[in-house]
């Protein structure tokens, strides 16, 4: 495969190209339709990857959450220390004088780095957060 540009046509209802032409103007000159397709396949394929088991992946969790509430903060540095291995990094952050806000760098495969997501966000006390996952494997980049 080479990286020449194959050229293929699409079809879509009107009001869902109106809607797309939106979103190519926000995205800025430099944007066109055929460079906002190449990005939302892009995405479409490194979440459909990542979605897979076994495939390693690199991922960011942001959490907000209360200092004051009960021990959370000890709960949370006993997972970070449980899984030295797949938390490469954490940035705390003091927002105001309750609330807090960590981002949290995973590495590992898809399925531990969700389930490591997953307690910490599931632990009592976080109030919201998000994990993005990603890859940078070849096919992601192409
Ligand atoms: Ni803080």
């Amino acid at each position: 495969m080479t990286n020449d540009l194959m050229r293929f046509s699409v079809a879509m209802p009107e009001e869902l190209l109106v809607r797309f032409d939106r979103l190519v103007a926000r995205r800025g000159l430099a944007k066109n339709r055929s460079e906002v397709v190449r990005d939302l396949v892009r995405d479409a394929l490194i979440e459909d990857e990542c979605a897979l088991p076994g495939v390693e992946v690199m991922g960011t969790l942001t959490i907000v959450f209360d200092h004051h509430a009960n021990d959370l903060q000890e709960k949370l540095h006993t997972i970070q220390h449980d899984y030295v291995d797949n938390i490469v990094s954490s940035m705390h952050v003091h927002v105001d004088a309750h609330q807090c806000l960590e981002v949290i760098v995973l590495r590992g495969e898809a399925g531990l780095v969700h389930d490591i997501a997953n307690l910490i966000l599931g632990t009592k006390g976080v109030q919201n957060g998000r994990l993005v996952v990603t890859t940078a494997g070849e096919s992601a980049l192409g």
